[in-house]
């Protein structure tokens, strides 16, 4: 979910609605936005995507210059519009918008049922604007004359009474100067303008209209009116804290052209990479080994390596597939045992303690809960031991200003630039890069492999971005022809080996995601277990089928399903041989060394996604059910 707020002397509703707009990618089942206005609320909400929300709203335009507003993905309760934000307390005093989980609504739903409140939701934000409005009568019954601070105390009491991970936004028709936002676990950050203040989930809603912002941290909030903020703690004492000015450019979050920002993202990718190559590595490379410096710089401190004996990630999505690349290129270039986890069965199952271990969260928005929680557990369970088993985290992120950049103490900044679509694709290559530049700094720094190799892999690396660019460009109508055939097509199984299963799954992944379409990622010699079973000629395979240590396996488990009648598509750069005779269609790839081929062969796996779900006429950067950032568990 994604929640924005606005105080000063501008009109509110249309500051609300663009910002929305810029956060719609959080979720976008449902919204809505409460304004003031002549000492009442007026909400207004709306059932599915924020144009519908819109359209109710232009002939109800309001002089108010506070609200708030929520763009909703949702947990506790139906998308219909009685459960959409912001939600009222029974006399609709006080209007709430909230992106998390009350974990102990049941709880406080009963009690405040029981005083008489009545509820028009199922959600679990409800209890929220209940809470206040019963605590805001106790304040008033027990300090008449302490007016100025009977809202805040009743919102600080009511927080401090929640149970769960949440950021929340709330206004009063009573108080109608103040506009007062929450972070417990969630994120919430605040825009400093000329006598008015914004407030949002995240940077883009923001950056439109100011460059200064402030990110709460967990347990704070904050008291906004045109005059000025007001930053405590939840027991009630005053913070002082600073802006700070942001980097972001909002043509960052413009199509610039493209039908779509999942379209602009993947052209992008080029450019991505030749950002991570120029931070992440030296390239004078003779120079750096002549001083005896590592050609990778990452800015991570020797302690992080010493004497490391294992590797550890967690992630979820893609970035757990950029996880299982980074685990191949550990393993086998930098010889350190990798397990990689999915973040969210981690934290309930974490394996037992092993020494000298770097734990790495993966992560492009830095919010995603799961990843957050299983990392914060392990830096937990191993405080208090002897001085081998302390926690080592490192964070691989694509926003390092994000909850994730303040939890753990090394980051390596993933340098794609924000992303808008909600399948991810340039933060992926961006995640892969960084992998590549670990797994050769601790590489270098083991000496697992000669400084030939080393050099070899380097220059290699130095070529990908004209690969990405010529792959692109010989790709653009292939894929878009064969997703002319596919269109109706509701099976697909894809299948890579080594270093390209993981990029098996992405592509899988990308096609459920954006087209609906059921696809299954395989390791190739596995397909022969169990999902040969679903091969007929209604079922295409995709098949990677990289020159290197696994080529011919693919080919003859590519055998194994023409065999069955499966249509199959190769993404190879080879056009003869075998090849030519098994593979109905083939999407030609440049010719890169095995070890660097994931961040080639990924692209037409993107672009095949994309062209099959924009031919169905899907909503590609805002598919159904999915939000591009999970806050929730
Ligand atoms: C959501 C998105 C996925 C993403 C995953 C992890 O489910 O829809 O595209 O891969 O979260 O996101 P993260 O920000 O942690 O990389």
């Amino acid at each position: 979910c994604g929640i924005v707020g606005y105080i000063g002397t501008q009109a509110a509703t249309e500051i609300l609605l663009s910002g929305l707009e810029k956060l719609e990618y959080r979720g976008y089942d449902s919204a809505g936005i409460a304004t003031i206005w002549e000492e009442e609320i007026h909400c207004v909400r709306a059932k599915g995507k924020l144009h519908n929300l819109r359209s109710k709203l232009e002939h109800l335009q309001t002089p108010a210059t506070i609200g708030i507003g929520h763009t909703r993905w949702a947990t506790h309760g139906k998308p219909e519009e009685y459960n959409a934000h912001p939600h009222m307390d029974t006399a609709m005093r006080v209007a709430v918008v909230q992106n998390g989980i009350i974990e102990n609504y049941r709880e406080l739903r009963e009690q405040l049922k029981a005083s008489g409140h009545q509820f028009r939701s199922d959600t679990d934000t409800e209890v929220i604007p209940h809470l206040i409005a019963q605590l805001l009568k106790e304040e008033i019954a027990r300090e008449p004359n302490n007016t100025d601070f009977h809202f805040l105390e009743a919102v600080r009491k009511a927080v401090n009474e929640l149970q769960g991970a949440f950021a929340i936004a709330v206004i009063c028709a009573d108080y109608p100067d103040e506009l007062i936002v929450v972070r417990q676990q969630a994120p919430l950050v605040v825009g400093f303008g000329q006598g008015e203040f914004f407030c949002a989930s995240d940077t883009p809603a923001i950056i439109s209209h100011t460059r200064a912002v402030l990110p709460l941290e967990n347990s704070e909030m904050a008291r906004l009116t045109p005059l000025g903020i007001e930053i405590y703690n939840f027991a009630g004492q005053r913070l002082k804290k600073h802006p700070r000015l942001l980097s972001l450019n909002p043509m960052m979050v413009e199509k610039q052209g493209f039908k779509h920002f999942m379209l602009k993202e993947i052209y992008e990718q080029p450019g991505v990479v030749r950002a991570c190559l120029e931070a992440y590595f030296n390239t004078d490379w003779n120079a750096a080994s002549a001083n005896n410096n590592s050609p990778i710089n990452l800015g991570l401190p020797a302690e992080l390596y010493a004497d490391l004996e294992q590797i550890q990630i967690v992630a979820c999505g893609t970035s757990w597939h950029a996880a299982l690349v980074g685990k191949y290129l550990l393993e086998q270039v930098a010889q350190i045992p990798t397990q990689v986890q999915y973040a969210s069965e981690f934290r309930y199952a974490p394996s037992p303690l092993t020494p000298n271990t770097l734990t790495i969260g993966v992560t492009q928005s830095g919010e995603t809960a799961d990843t957050l929680a299983a990392l914060a557990m392990e830096k937990e369970r191993r405080q208090g031991k002897e001085p081998k088993y302390h926690a080592r985290l490192l964070g691989i992120t694509n926003r390092p200003e994000s909850t994730l950049g303040h939890m753990v103490p090394h980051i390596i900044n993933t340098l794609a630039g924000i992303e808008i679509g909600v399948a991810a694709t340039k933060t992926f290559i961006a995640q892969l890069m960084s992998f590549y530049a670990l797994a050769l700094d601790l590489a270098y720094r083991r000496q697992t492999v000669s400084s030939d190799t080393l050099e070899d892999i380097l220059k290699g690396l130095q070529h990908i971005p004209k690969e990405i660019e010529a792959t692109l460009e010989s790709q653009e109508h292939l894929t878009e022809q064969l997703a002319h055939d596919f269109a109706e097509t509701t099976d697909f199984i894809f299948v890579g080996r080594g270093i390209n299963f993981p990029i098996a799954l992405e592509g899988a992944l990308k096609l459920k995601e954006i087209s609906y379409i059921h696809a299954e990622g395989y390791p190739a010699g596995e397909m022969k277990h169990g999902p040969i079973a679903l091969l007929d000629a209604k079922v295409p395979v995709v098949a990677i089928a990289m020159p290197g240590s696994v080529y011919e396996k693919v080919i003859s488990n590519a055998q194994e399903a023409k065999a069955r009648d499966s249509r199959l598509i190769g993404v190879t750069p080879v056009k003869d041989g075998e090849a030519a005779e098994i593979f109905k269609d083939l999407i030609p790839v440049s010719a890169v060394d095995e070890l660097l081929s994931p961040i080639v062969t990924v692209i037409p796996l993107q672009l095949l996604a994309y062209h099959i779900a924009a031919r169905r006429g899907l909503d590609v950067d805002q598919p159904r059910n999915l939000a591009k950032s999970v806050t929730v568990e």
